[in-house]
């Protein structure tokens, strides 16, 4: 049988420091969940560094980096200011996203094959701190192939439209069933054009307690950056146990899919 890649967590607490900067209080403290994050088992603490601060703030940045003693996964866009701030910090991974003012959370991938140029020069300057790189993009192979031209060493492939139409309740169930299954198989061949071009597959965006199984079921996917669905579950059940309940989710999904294989 195939030898499997266990699946890695980054837990992506931005939403904890959401929940701060609603009332402009010290807590709760993303630090504080980032810790207990990592005594559950997360292999990779992930923040996004937005232009505007609405979460995450430079403070939590500067803390992190001296406290995460997994992965610092920095999540940005490509802007000299936030080179400025990755230069500086020296995080262990930098995740380059596209950023708009004024989307609710990052809205589809990286278009790499339209800005190469631009993203190369800042590329070769991360380069030069030292950091694991990454470029979040759609599943497409145009995107994946111009990814690795650009040489980065992971590509973290966009969820969010197979979550979406994985999600119940939804007016258009019949039709989603059809799209689900679209999207699902839009990333496994996406997972294997990536993992052929000999890029590390990390999957990111929407996932969730159920809709995470199928796609930690393909065995290409070695990382899973997932945020929202774990702080929603912490409020509950509180944070160590929510990470663990995701890391058994993403055990479980792999374990089903070897089953398949
Ligand atoms: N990966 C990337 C690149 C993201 O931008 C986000 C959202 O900040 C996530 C993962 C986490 O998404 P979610 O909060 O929906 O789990």
């Amino acid at each position: 049988m195939q030898s499997l890649i266990r699946p890695r967590l980054g837990v992506n607490v931005d939403h904890v420091a959401t929940v701060r900067q609603a009332r402009g209080t010290p807590y709760p403290e993303p630090v504080a969940a980032a810790s207990l994050a990592e005594l559950a088992g997360a292999d990779q603490i992930t923040i996004h560094l937005r232009e505007d601060r609405r979460h995450i703030v430079d403070r939590d940045v500067r803390v992190l980096r001296e406290t995460v003693g997994t992965r610092l996964n920095l999540e940005m866009a490509a802007t000299d200011e936030m080179l400025d701030i990755a230069t500086d910090i020296k995080p262990d991974m930098v995740t380059l996203v596209p950023e708009k003012r004024e989307e609710q959370t990052t809205e589809g991938g990286l278009d790499v094959v339209g800005n190469r140029d631009r993203l190369s020069g800042y590329l070769e300057k991360l380069r030069d701190c030292g950091a694991h790189l990454s470029l979040f993009i759609d599943p497409n192979p145009q995107q994946i192939a111009a990814s690795a031209d650009l040489g980065v060493e992971i590509v973290e492939l966009h969820t969010g439209d197979y979550c979406e139409a994985a999600a119940p309740f939804t007016n258009r169930r019949r039709e989603s069933e059809f799209d689900r299954h679209h999207e699902l198989q839009r990333l496994k061949k996406s997972a294997r054009v990536a993992d052929t071009l000999g890029l590390v597959v990390a999957a990111g965006h929407g996932l969730d307690y159920k809709n995470v199984l199928d796609v930690a079921a393909i065995p290409q996917f070695e990382e899973f950056n997932i945020g929202h669905s774990i702080v929603a579950r912490a409020v509950l059940v509180g944070f160590e146990r929510a990470v663990r309940e995701m890391i058994e989710a993403l055990h479980a999904g792999r374990r089903a899919g070897a089953e398949l294989l």
